[in-house]
């Protein structure tokens, strides 16, 4: 037997589905950000500390784009992306005069004028509703080329109701494992309450 497809009653607003950019503009637009750490996460100024040479990075679903300004500071080259237009504004004012390629799209859908080598990842994969996790998976994999890095912090936990959408280590591991090589993996100690005590940092490269 098959679903039958969802009738007009049973689909939510789009400011109620995680998918829909009219989701993030609504809380954007109310300030309403309890994902947005404020600051660049310890581990990630770690990583770009011990990196003497820059890396092109892409930073999808970038919201504030707190990590945008970091790198640009220290000369690396980055495309900061949210389909959001409101989280393309918070960007725009916390970026004011850095140099950063600000991008309003849909991950799933822009296509990089040159391949980045390295995925930074913070608070996106936990965003987007399980059904888009392997859409997710290959899209990092077909974005990055061999030897290339996805870098950042992951939401592991059995969090069902979202976002932030949980994952299990398995889950994960499912996901990246046929394209990636985990090579660092630790617990975060600086995670804001949202994610506390279940929020790990990691670096996966592409074989
Ligand atoms: C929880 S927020 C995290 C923002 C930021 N990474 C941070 O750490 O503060 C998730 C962001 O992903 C964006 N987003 C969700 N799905 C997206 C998609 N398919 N393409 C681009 N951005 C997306 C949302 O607009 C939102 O700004």
């Amino acid at each position: 037997m098959t679903d039958s497809p969802p009738s007009p009653t049973q689909i939510k607003p789009d400011d109620q589905r995680p998918e829909h950019p009219d989701f993030w503009c609504k809380r954007f637009g109310e300030g309403f950000t309890p994902w947005d750490a404020g600051k660049v996460p310890d581990d990630f100024a770690a990583f770009v500390a011990r990196h003497p040479e820059p890396l092109n990075t892409l930073i999808p679903g970038c919201g504030s784009a707190w990590e945008a300004a970091h790198l640009s500071e220290k000369g690396w080259p980055v495309t900061a992306l949210d389909f959001s237009p409101a989280a393309i504004e918070r960007a725009q004012a916390v970026l004011a005069n850095v140099a950063v390629d600000l991008v309003c799209d849909d991950f799933f859908k822009w296509q990089p004028p040159t391949p980045p080598a390295l995925i930074y990842e913070r608070a996106f994969l936990c965003a987007l509703p399980r059904k888009l996790w392997d859409d997710w998976g290959r899209r990092v994999a077909t974005l990055l080329p061999s030897g290339g890095l996805l870098a950042g912090f992951f939401f592991i936990c059995d969090q069902a109701k979202g976002p932030p959408f949980g994952i299990l280590p398995e889950q994960l591991d499912a996901l990246l494992r046929p394209n990636f090589e985990r090579i660092e993996d630790k617990q975060v100690s600086d995670s804001i309450p949202v994610f506390a005590g279940r929020e790990r940092w990691q670096i996966w490269q592409r074989r």
